[in-house]
């Protein structure tokens, strides 16, 4: 078989928030090559039917097997929710496909003390209960309450991290949380880690955040060393954003969401 270890590893979202995955990925993977497509012009996914979520991630899948990756991170919580299965079916047995939400419930379901989560996403995420499933998959006896936050992903885009309309939005979507007395909240969206500091002064202190795209970076790497996929080199990797609309904004904002320099960022054609 060839050396499949120096192609890029694929990671897609509906738009600029799958960069803080990429952060955790390269945390975990420095020398990893990577692809990254947001799907900038059709953005968000997150009140969009499952059907539609299904039919634009056929398409995003595609977009990253013109690269030859060999393996694909599907960044977005709410893909991850509702068509994961399009993603494996597309890419095959050759490509393994990661999700966001089996490593935050596995993260979610060790952390918590008094088995009492809360989950807060998008409305698609929190519609298909997916997350629910994988954590009582995991121990049947903890009970998950969900919240859909629409109003966080443009805060997050818009920057306004600490600003007192997001404190007072923060505290009103997570005040059911709190009423249930979860001691654990998964930040199952791209965009909330931006958001972080303002969630946590929304909850009692001892609530521990825990961030689905973070807990994803360990389980890649694991798949990549059991697969024999991981790239021995030491070197810088190859970084490469493409996106479906005009690259600008995404290059703007994209920086904080990656916590570091994008480079150039390109907008592909024939989505679709
Ligand atoms: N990337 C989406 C997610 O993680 C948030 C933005 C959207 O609604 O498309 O669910």
């Amino acid at each position: 078989m060839s050396d499949r270890t120096a192609q890029p590893i694929g990671v897609f979202d509906s738009g600029i928030g799958g960069l803080t995955v990429v952060r955790s990925l390269l945390r975990h993977l420095p020398h990893e090559n990577i692809v990254y497509f947001g799907d900038t012009a059709r953005v968000p996914y997150g009140s969009k039917s499952p059907q539609v979520v299904r039919e634009y991630t056929l398409q995003d899948a595609e977009v990253l097997l013109r690269y030859d990756v060999k393996m694909i991170v599907v960044a977005c919580n709410t893909v991850s929710a509702v068509a994961l299965d399009v993603v494996q079916r597309r890419a095959g047995v050759n490509i393994p496909v990661v999700g966001v939400i089996a490593p935050g419930a596995a993260a979610a379901a060790s952390a918590t003390r008094n088995k009492r989560i809360g989950i807060i996403g998008t409305q698609g995420t929190i519609a298909s209960n997916s997350y629910n499933n994988a954590i009582r998959a995991i121990d049947p006896a903890i009970e998950v309450f969900g919240q859909a936050c629409p109003l966080f992903v443009p805060l997050a885009e818009e920057g306004w991290t600490e600003h007192k309309a997001t404190e007072m939005i923060a505290r009103e979507y997570l005040f059911p949380l709190v009423q249930h007395k979860v001691d654990t909240v998964v930040l199952a969206c791209t965009h909330y880690p931006i958001l972080k500091d303002v969630i946590a002064k929304a909850v009692p202190h001892t609530v521990q955040l825990i961030d689905s795209g973070e807990a994803t970076g360990a389980p890649v790497l694991g798949l990549l060393d059991s697969t024999g996929l991981r790239n021995p080199s030491t070197l810088v990797p190859n970084l490469q954003f493409f996106v479906s609309d005009i690259p600008f904004k995404f290059a703007e904002v994209g920086e904080r969401f990656l916590g570091g320099r994008l480079g150039r960022v390109q907008r592909i054609s024939g989505l679709g």
